[in-house]
């Protein structure tokens, strides 16, 4: 939530690339941006509220001097998206810029301390009481950085803060706590950023600032230091895999059809992920009293369907909780004998951080599946699986759902294989099939892309949905309807089928669209069952159906086919490919960005 992007580089422009960087970073907030740079002891601001293309237009982003500088795309939490709100923020003189992601708790507080002491402010924002507690510092004689240090130690919350000054125009400060910052390095220019493909044109070689650490950038050197007691930290840089063209939206009009294509590929890569990294979390799931899967939004999702992976596998059925009720609903009954499985393609989400934190503190023993190596969760992980679906910009998840899903899958036959539920040549028969899955997926869109346009098409200005499933389904029914509702903001529930009778079935009259998610599974009879009630109340059916299954086809308005041949435990991985296609067109047919859905940020960092 909220993109951060600074550089210090010997010469030239920066306002360009920050400005490109922050295109690249849009998917953390797009409720206002702003870029200051530094030139000729001044600092120069360009700030407003909107889009980043919307502002560029505007006032010229890339029309500022100076080769040092720092950029926001802001996602509002305290005080609306406004041109005074969007960062960066400034102190009194406008000598000292910062940009912050994160939620300051006790800002109310400083900021009557400050305003007491005469200090003007131009926003509602939590973020602004830092640049004036700077102000003060440096006024009393601290350099940049020792001023940045005595602010963390009187300010509460979770940031990640980057800041520069014109009485130090060679350097950038940042530091971190609980929210993500990663340092590029290339030589003669330095980069920090709260995500990875701001600077991967730039640079591939990445190092890591971990929280309670403050790091000095100068075009040289990074130097990170503890904030506790300053002692100097040497850091290995990591060379990560991402290209910078995935970062790109290669001929396509959006990065999420782009990444719904790229689906094929991630499960592959995901699928050559070497052994070891599944058997020494398999074992701890096994030796386990309880396992709990914890996820939040699409992450949820995987966990939902990875239950019935693992318990067709394994003979182990873990509960998935929200992450963000985990601790309300613990208490203190989590011990050293429960196993986590925390599920974040981000490895930042706050709610997840912050219950896996508290299961740690318990004892609990924690794997993390996540899709950005360095990211917090696998800070505290005991295990971490790292998937290999690439950037995702696309707010909405596709293919990072995909590889999570792959990742399960593996991992519950890894479990299997110790739990000896199952005969060997039982799992060797699930790790056939699971292989099978990419080559099927390819070919579900190119062949159903088209209809699903075509519905869109039919049903774009439908005001609700129903989503239904059964059994493993259910996961692909919730994943369906919340696609459908971030993107097009169509209202869409995803319900399980079984339930659907005690309830949300009092909304269906003549014309209602219901989708059922319906493999030919040992659920397939009970759904006709389903599909037979909706259709007596007037519901239009579209169905997502084996090829094969002519009594759903005949039964169905509009149907999408997935190839035969899908073990059940895959199946959501086929089946939903078809409803993020139908709600990718649905938000284009209503006029929406796909990429971008209002109110919402790829990484959520807040509670
Ligand atoms: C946000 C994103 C979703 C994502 C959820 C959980 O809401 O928009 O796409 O599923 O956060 O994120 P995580 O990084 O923990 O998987």
């Amino acid at each position: 939530m909220c993109g951060i992007i600074a550089v210090i580089q010997k010469k030239g422009q920066v306002a360009p690339f920050l400005h490109q960087a922050l295109k690249r970073l849009e998917y953390r907030g797009y409720d206002s941006v702003g870029i200051t740079t530094i030139s000729e002891d001044q600092l120069f601001t360009k700030k407003d509220k909107g889009k980043i293309d919307e502002v560029h237009k505007k006032l010229n982003l890339d029309n500022l001097p100076g080769s040092i500088g720092i950029g926001h795309t802001r996602w509002a939490t305290h005080g609306i998206p406004s041109l005074y709100n969007s960062h960066p923020h400034f102190d009194c003189y406008e000598k000292i810029a910062v940009v912050h992601n994160g939620v300051i708790d006790n800002f109310l507080e400083l900021r009557k301390k400050l305003l007491k002491k005469g200090h003007t402010f131009g926003s509602e924002t939590d973020t602004e009481v830092i640049p004036h507690m700077i102000e003060d510092e440096m006024k009393s004689g601290s350099s940049l950085k020792e001023a940045i240090k005595n602010v963390t130690e009187r300010i509460e919350g979770t940031y990640a803060i980057v800041a520069m000054s014109i009485h130090e125009p060679d350097k950038i400060i940042c530091t971190r706590n609980g929210n993500p910052l990663v340092i590029g390095k290339k030589e003669g220019t330095s980069y920090v950023s709260s995500d990875i493909p701001a600077f991967l044109p730039m640079t591939n070689s990445m190092i890591l600032l971990l929280d309670g650490e403050i790091a000095t950038l100068t075009t040289d050197d990074v130097r990170i230091e503890k904030l506790s007691d300053g002692s100097v930290i040497e850091r290995d840089t990591i060379k990560i895999s991402w290209t910078a063209s995935q970062a790109q939206k290669g001929g396509f009009p959006h990065f999420m059809l782009k990444e719904i294509h790229e689906q094929p590929d991630a499960i592959k890569q995901t699928l050559r992920i070497r052994p070891e990294m599944f058997v020494k979390a398999a074992n701890t799931i096994q030796e386990a009293n309880r396992v709990y899967f914890l996820a939040m939004g699409t992450s949820g999702h995987s966990a939902m369907a990875g239950r019935y992976m693992f318990a067709s596998s394994s003979g182990i059925v873990p509960s998935f909780e929200l992450a963000s009720d985990f601790t309300d609903i613990m208490y203190d009954s989590i011990s050293e004998d429960d196993c986590i499985i925390a599920i974040t393609q981000s490895g930042e989400t706050t709610d997840t951080i912050t219950s896996v934190k508290y299961a740690k503190e318990h004892g609990a023993k924690i794997i993390a599946i996540t899709n950005v190596v360095g990211s917090s969760i696998t800070r505290i992980a005991d295990h971490t699986i790292i998937t290999q679906a690439g950037p995702e910009i696309g707010v909405a998840a596709t293919k990072t759902l995909m590889v999570q899903l792959a990742a399960l899958a593996q991992l519950s036959i890894h479990t299997g294989q110790i739990t000896e539920f199952r005969t060997n040549e039982f799992l060797m028969r699930m790790r056939e099939n699971l292989e099978e899955v990419p080559d099927k997926i390819s070919n579900i869109i190119a062949i159903e892309e088209e209809k699903a346009r075509r519905l869109a098409r039919i049903y774009y200005n439908k005001p609700s949905f129903l989503f239904l499933g059964r059994g493993i389904s259910i996961s692909t029914a919730f994943e369906g309807a919340l696609k459908l509702k971030e993107i097009s903001y169509n209202h869409a529930e995803g319900y399980s089928a079984g339930e659907s009778k005690h309830g949300p079935i009092a909304l269906v009259e003549k014309g209602y669209p219901v989708i059922f998610v319906a493999p030919k599974d040992s659920t397939h009879g009970r759904i006709i069952g389903n599909v037979m009630e909706m259709k007596s109340r007037g519901a239009e059916i579209i169905s997502v159906i084996e090829e094969s299954d002519s009594d759903l086809l005949e039964l169905s308005d509009h149907a999408f086919q997935i190839p035969s041949g899908i073990r059940h435990e895959f199946s959501p991985m086929a089946y939903v490919v078809p409803l993020q296609l139908f709600s990718y067109y649905m938000a284009r047919r209503n006029g929406y960005d796909p990429d971008k859905p209002r109110n919402l940020a790829k990484s959520v960092t807040v509670l």
